[in-house]
C-alpha cells in the first residue's frame, strides 16, 4: 500500500485559491481512502468546508484507482462539462498519482494536498502503517511499522484530514424524520436507505452501495412510509421533514423472503464452493448473508434451469453469471468510478446477463482491471481470479443449492 498524509493546512490551501475559482475535487478510492485523506466522505467534507467558506465545488469525482492514468483521463472525458468548466482541481490522492493528474488535467491549476512518504501495510491492532519509508524521510526501515500519527508528526506533516473545521451540514440543513419510532436527522436530499444506515438502522440492500447511484432494482430496502400507499424502496426515495418510516415488521419481511428466494433460484448459487460463502475465510458474500439471517433453508421456487458459460478469460477477474443477482452494481461502478462503461446489461427478462464491451469476453474487452466491479460484487459472480482459484480444490462435480 502506498502510504501518503496531508501536505497542507486548510489555510494553505485557501491561499491557493481566488473566490472566483471553480473547483472540482477528486479522489483516487484505494490507498489514499485507507490513509484517511481520500474517498468519498472526505471529498464530502472538504466540499462543505470550501462551500461554507464561500468557495464554488461544481462536483466531486471518485476514481477506483487514481494512478491508472487512462481511467483519470476517462473521468475528464465522461464529465467533459463539469471539468471543462472548472479552474482548479484538488485531487486526494498519492503522488505517483498526482502525476498523471497533473498531464490529464494540464490546463487547469492543481493543488496538491498529499505527501507520499512510503509503502506499509495493515494490522488490525495499529491499522494503516509504514514500513517501508523513502529515503528522502530519514526515516529508517520498519518491519512493525511505523503508526501514521507517528509519521506525521516526525515529517511535519497532519496524522488527519481537514479536521480542523467541521465540514458537516449545518442544522437548517438537515431534516429531522422518525424510523421505527426513533427520531434521526439527516441531510436535506440524503436518500432513505442511507439516512438509515448511518444511523446504525440496518435496512437490507443488495443493489444499494455507498459511492454509486441508487439503481432500485433489488427492492430488498423496501418499507413503510406513513400516509403513503404500499411499500418503498428506501434508496430510490428521499428523507422529507416529518416523515414516519418503518422498516421491519411481518409483511416487510415476508417481501423480503420472496425477494431473497427468487435471489436464489434466479440462478446456481453453489454457495459452500463458492470464495464468498460461508466457509470459505473470505466469506463476504451480502446475499448469503441476508439469506441465513432470514433462516431460509430452501426455495418454493424452482432454480433457473440453464447454466450459463463462466468467463475466465480475464488475468485477474473471474466471471460466473450463474452466480449474479442482475444488481447492476458493477455496471454502475465500471461507469462510475472507472470511467470506462465497459459492463452492460444484454437480452430481458430472465435472460438478462451482465457482460463486457460488446459482450465478448472479459479480455477481449476495453476492462482496465481496476477492479472496481468485483470489489462491489455482493455475491460470487465477480471474484478476483486468485482468490477464486483457492478453493478450486475442493469444488464438487454434483451441482446442488446450497445455502
Ligand atoms: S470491467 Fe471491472 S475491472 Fe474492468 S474496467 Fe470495468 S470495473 Fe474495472
Ligand atoms: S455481477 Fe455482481 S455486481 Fe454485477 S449485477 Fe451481477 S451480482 Fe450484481
Ligand atoms: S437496495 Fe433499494 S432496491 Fe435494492
Amino acid at each position: 500500500m502506498i502510504i501518503s498524509l496531508r501536505s497542507i493546512s486548510y489555510d494553505d490551501l485557501k491561499k491557493q485559491l481566488c473566490p472566483e475559482d471553480k473547483i472540482v475535487i477528486l479522489s483516487c478510492d484505494t490507498c489514499v481512502k485507507a490513509c484517511g485523506i481520500g474517498g468519498s466522505a472526505r471529498m464530502k467534507q472538504l466540499t462543505g468546508m470550501l462551500q461554507a467558506d464561500g468557495y464554488t465545488v461544481l462536483g466531486i469525482d471518485l476514481i477506483s484507482i487514481g494512478c491508472t492514468m487512462n481511467l483519470v483521463a476517462h473521468h475528464r472525458d465522461n464529465r467533459k462539462e463539469v471539468y471543462d468548466e472548472a479552474t482548479v482541481v484538488i485531487p486526494l490522492i498519492c503522488e505517483d498519482g498526482l502525476v498523471g493528474v497533473r498531464k490529464v488535467f494540464a490546463d487547469k491549476k492543481i493543488i496538491q494536498v498529499a505527501k507520499t512518504v512510503g509503502i506499509g501495510n495493515f494490522t488490525m491492532d495499529k491499522g494503516v502503517v509504514l514500513t517501508h519509508p523513502f529515503e528522502s524521510t530519514g526515516l529508517a526501515q520498519n518491519d512493525d511499522g511505523y503508526p501514521l500519527a507517528e509519521v506525521a508528526k516526525a515529517l511535519q506533516l497532519f496524522p488527519g484530514f481537514f479536521d480542523e473545521k467541521d465540514g458537516s451540514p449545518s442544522a437548517d440543513q438537515m431534516v429531522k424524520l422518525t424510523v421505527d419510532g426513533k427520531e434521526i436527522a439527516a441531510p436535506a436530499g440524503q436518500n432513505l436507505l442511507a439516512a438509515c444506515l448511518a444511523n446504525s438502522i440496518d435496512v437490507p440492500h443488495l443493489c444499494f452501495q455507498e459511492d454509486l447511484s441508487a439503481y432500485g432494482a433489488c427492492r430488498l430496502c423496501l418499507v413503510k412510509i406513513k400516509g403513503r400507499k404500499g411499500l418503498v424502496p428506501a434508496c430510490c426515495t428521499h428523507v422529507e421533514a416529518g416523515m414516519d418510516v418503518c422498516t421491519d415488521d411481518a409483511e416487510l419481511q415476508h417481501c423480503r423472503r420472496i425477494i431473497l428466494e427468487l435471489a436464489m433460484a434466479s440462478g446456481h448459487h453453489d454457495c459452500l464452493t463458492c470464495v464468498k460463502g460461508v466457509p470459505s475465510p473470505f466469506a463476504t458474500c451480502e446475499l448469503q448473508k441476508y439469506v441465513r439471517a432470514a433462516d431460509i433453508t430452501e426455495s418454493r421456487f424452482a432454480s433457473f434451469p440453464v447454466k450459463l458459460p463462466e468467463d475466465d478469460s480475464s488475468p485477474v477477474i473471474f466471471h460466473d453469471p450463474n452466480r449474479c443477482i442482475l444488481c447492476g452494481r458493477c455496471v454502475r461502478a465500471c461507469q462510475e468510478l472507472s470511467g470506462l462503461s465497459n459492463l452492460g446489461f444484454v437480452n430481458r427478462g430472465d435472460r438478462t446477463v451482465v457482460v463486457a464491451g460488446l459482450n465478448t469476453e472479459m479480455n477481449q474487452s476495453d476492462c482496465a482491471a481496476c477492479m472496481a466491479c468485483v470489489n462491489v460484487c455482493p455475491t460470487g459472480a465477480l471474484t478476483e481470479k486468485v482468490v477464486y482459484f483457492s478453493g478450486k480444490d475442493w469444488t464438487p462435480s454434483r451441482k446442488f443449492m446450497s445455502l
